[in-house]
């Protein structure tokens, strides 16, 4: 089957107004940590913190307007709504269904999609597969996560890593531009135990769910799936990596992107990275910084744009497109 094109038509992002700078976790929240020690181990420097009446899918829904306006599109115009979400409002219904009423998108069908960190890359890949049998569907997919739901504040090994917000991208098939062209994702399910929150579920029901994680195994483990996806996906296309205008990784750690870079052998400019000010915010960085990166006029019509992620499960992805000439005007 000739796969029809899906293009990125419109991008939005949305983090919640309260800023936690690495001094004010120690002053404000008690963290027994430094500014210095999380700058040099991460290179996060703030992060933005939901309130306690604000939920992933208000955060989601502002993301998700804000694309719809870039897109110059209506609620009404989306034909499917997916939420990349490891922190959703509720264990049902679906976070996708609140947004879909807060917004108005009353014409879409909604799900959400977890895969952790990777979250956004496997629901490109899906909303591809999905869309590219059908010309002229719309979708919108989301990343979009409150995290600080996940943390215990005393526990500095991984209370100072996380942030909350939502990036949206609206997708539409059809288009002239190639879009997104290739993908590849993979997972092992063999090293659940390295990143998990165990409590919360059926495992372990009433329990107050907390990211738990083998930091020094995560880090290895994520620098060696996020270079070889990159590696394998841009071979393929019989590219090289200078080829590529701008990658965007999932912004877990400035010394994870810095490893990757290294590998790839590119300079500071084809790397998008803003996680000294959201932190890692999971299945929500990579929409973030596209939209950054998009607004910045860090890509232009015809770039090639590498998105490439690592989370939970273990679980990996990437994604490469060929940035479309309406996309983000
Ligand atoms: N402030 C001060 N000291 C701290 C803090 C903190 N916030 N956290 C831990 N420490 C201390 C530890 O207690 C330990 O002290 P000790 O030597 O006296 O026992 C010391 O710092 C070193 O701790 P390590 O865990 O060995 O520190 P490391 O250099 O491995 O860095 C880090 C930890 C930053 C978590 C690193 O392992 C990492 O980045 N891993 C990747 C994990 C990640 O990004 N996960 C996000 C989710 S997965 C994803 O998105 C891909």
């Amino acid at each position: 089957m000739n796969l029809e094109h899906v293009e990125i038509i419109g991008t939005g992002s949305y983090a919640p107004p309260n800023v936690l700078t690495n001094d004010d976790l120690r002053t404000k929240m008690g963290v027994d940590t430094t500014d210095e020690w999380i700058t040099t181990r991460t290179g996060i420097k703030e992060r933005h913190v939901a309130d306690e009446n604000t939920f992933t899918s208000h955060l989601a829904a502002e993301a998700a307007r804000r694309a719809l306006t870039d897109a110059g599109l209506e609620a009404t115009d989306i034909d499917m709504l997916v939420v990349c979400t490891c922190t959703p409002d509720m264990f049902f219904p679906s976070t996708a269904c609140f947004v879909q009423h807060a917004i108005g998108a009353t014409n879409a069908f909604c799900f959400d999609l977890n895969a952790v960190c990777s979250g956004f890359v496997y629901g490109l890949t899906m909303v591809r597969s999905h869309l590219a049998a059908k010309p002229g569907m719309t979708a919108l997919l989301i990343g979009a996560e409150k995290l600080s739901s996940l943390v215990k504040w005393e526990e500095r090994a991984t209370s100072v890593l996380f942030g909350d917000g939502a990036g949206a991208v609206v997708l539409r098939s059809g288009g002239s531009g190639r879009g997104i062209y290739d993908v590849l994702l993979g997972s092992d399910g063999s090293l659940t135990d390295l990143l998990q929150v165990p409590l919360g579920g059926c495992r372990a029901p009433g329990e107050r769910p907390v990211v738990q994680m083998k930091g020094t195994e995560v880090f290895k483990h994520a620098v060696t799936n996020m270079t070889s996806a990159c590696v394998e996906l841009v071979g393929r296309n019989n590219l090289a990596p200078e080829d590529i205008k701008l990658v965007i990784p999932h912004q877990a750690n400035k010394r994870i992107i810095a490893a990757i870079q290294e590998r790839l052998d590119l300079p500071d400019e084809r790397m998008m990275i803003n996680v000294d000010r959201y932190g890692n915010t999971s299945a929500a960085s990579i929409p973030i910084a596209l939209d950054e990166a998009a607004r910045g006029d860090r890509l232009a019509p015809g770039d090639n744009v590498l998105f490439v992620a690592f989370g939970g499960g273990f679980t990996w992805g990437a994604c490469l497109a060929e940035w479309g000439s309406c996309a983000a005007e």
